[in-house]
């Protein structure tokens, strides 16, 4: 039997899974590590510790399975995408990782579009300047920490970091790259025109590869500290959107995702190159070549519901440990106690500024109708409300472009929460579905390492294979009526609030 491994690099964490060719999981393991917010809208991640965690997570996969080194014919690896790592000519780490969620450049998505002028951005990069993406954060650390960036040799995303220390090669794959906002995304290749107008030299950047090629095998060091066997193929992968669509089954048109990860994302394959004028969802590089896909993305939606936990569910966290039961099942059975719209109190989820749709990064969580007869489960299901309401903002964009949805299939850890679930198909009005394959991201990149090293000859066959629908829930439409007028609401907050983010945002 072949079995393939996919690495998932995430924000609290690298999950490591074992799969055999048939798609069933041999085992798993996760290694969390911290988020460093030094100030109000900053995000930054230690590269160390995403390699630490993944050669400790594959070792101990490797010892949980009992599956041969021998027998593991190909490395997927996926991550938070357009994290800025920086590596001297020494292939030393220059500074913590810049990474997606972080919001301080917002001066800088000015200088890049006005460098490389608005339309012309869009045309090769398919896309606005955002604070998100990595071309924003490099030019950050030009502007503000010149003598980091003189040294900087070679500019990598997480995975990449990791696939170099895996390797020893300085690679990346389409998906992911395309969130770096240096790819010409039509043609699936770095930009020499924005390389140069940003004055970023190519030899900085990883070769790119499209994401079920090989990209490298795993040398001695690695093979030391991991237990791979030395010569293992390492394929592209993909950022963890694009990842998690092909272990989600999103490789055909008609099929979508709404996934509640740390951050939130409505997914739509697309066979040519569709670009939202306004830029509110972003048009990137598809994992299966010859393809691009559309998304929106709401920045704080696990985030969200992770922060109220941290923040405010000391008991539940401390009750689940007794019960031996996970925290957020227990703030679901709070939530369920009460009705949909939570007694007229709506969170706006702005917790890291917003992208789709509002590409605004000073922007913050709103907590609207906040009264003296709420208790904790209304303020808990404000929050997970708050959070679908973002992802309708998504889905009716991806609408508004023409994109055929006819099944929507829930993903990520929030996805597994059934009342999560309900609202979407009751916020959405639409059936949503779950399907068998639950590790999205790391599925996705272990099929990708399959058709890399040929246990499967193309995606779509591979994921017509693993992959079926498992439940369906259906709409309530008593409650779409309700939360329709919810919905109203919370989009004219922001309308309204839009000014005095700005306010705030000097006051910090
Ligand atoms: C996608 C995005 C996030 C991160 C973290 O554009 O920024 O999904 O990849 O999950």
């Amino acid at each position: 039997m072949a079995y393939l491994l996919g690495v998932d690099i995430g924000t609290s964490g690298t999950k490591t899974v074992l799969f055999d060719e048939m798609g069933n999981i041999r085992a798993s393991d996760l290694q969390e590590y911290p988020l460093y917010q030094p100030k109000n809208g900053w995000a930054e991640q230690d590269p160390g510790d995403w390699w630490a965690a993944t050669y400790v997570s594959i070792k101990n996969v490797l010892a949980k399975s009992g599956v041969s080194p021998e027998d593991v014919k190909g490395v997927g690896l996926s991550g938070q995408m357009h994290g800025l790592v920086m590596l001297d000519k020494d292939n030393q780490v220059l500074r913590r990782s810049i990474i997606w969620c972080d919001q301080r450049s917002g001066a800088e998505c000015e200088q890049i579009t006005s460098l490389i002028g608005a339309k012309r951005l869009i045309e090769i990069t398919a896309n606005p300047a955002l604070t998100g993406f990595t071309a924003s954060k490099i030019m950050w650390v030009k502007n503000h920490e010149p003598e980091i960036f003189d040294k900087a040799a070679k500019i990598l995303l997480p995975k990449d970091y990791v696939r170099y220390r895996l390797t020893g090669e300085y690679a990346t794959e389409v998906s992911d790259a395309s969130g770096m906002q240096l790819l010409d995304v039509p043609n699936r290749c770095w930009s020499d025109e924005v390389l140069q107008k940003l004055g970023l030299n190519k030899s900085m950047l990883g070769k790119v590869y499209e994401s079920q090629e090989v990209t490298g095998t795993i040398h001695s060091k690695a093979a030391e500290l991991t237990g791979l066997k030395v010569g293992t193929p390492v394929v592209g992968g993909g950022g963890d959107q694009a990842a998690g669509a092909v272990g989600n089954g999103i490789v055909k048109p008609g099929v979508i995702s709404s996934t509640i990860g740390t951050s939130g994302v409505v997914f739509a394959y697309s066979d040519k190159v569709s670009i939202d004028p306004l830029g509110r969802v972003h048009t990137f590089c598809h994992a299966v070549p010859n393809t691009w896909h559309i998304m929106g993305v709401t920045q704080g939606a696990g985030l969200s519901l992770q922060w109220f936990r941290n923040n405010f569910c000391k008991d539940e966290i401390a009750t689940a440990e007794l019960m031996e039961v996970d925290p957020y099942y227990l703030m679901d059975k709070a939530a369920e106690k009460v009705e949909a719209g939570s007694n007229g109190l709506v969170y706006l989820p702005y917790l890291m500024g917003e992208r789709t749709p509002h590409l605004d990064p000073d922007c913050r969580g709103v907590f609207f109708g906040l009264s003296a007869k709420h208790t904790k489960k209304e303020v808990l299901r404000s929050v997970m409300e708050g959070v679908v309401y973002s992802l309708k903002d998504c889905m009716e964009i991806i609408k508004e472009l023409g994109v055929d949805v006819s099944e929507i299939r829930a993903s990520g850890g929030g996805g597994k929460s059934p009342l999560w679930r309900q609202m979407q198909a009751d916020v959405f009005n639409s059936e949503i579905c779950t399907i068998n394959a639950s590790e999205g991201p790391a599925f996705g990149v272990a099929i990708l390492a399959g058709v890399g090293s040929g246990v499967y000859k193309i995606v779509p066959e591979a994921c017509e294979a693993t992959i079926q629908v498992k439940t369906r829930q259906p709409a309530d439409q008593a409650v779409t009526t309700r939360y329709n007028e919810y919905y109203k609401l919370y989009k004219s907050l922001y309308r309204s609030l839009k000014q005095d983010y700005k306010t705030l945002a000097k006051l910090v």
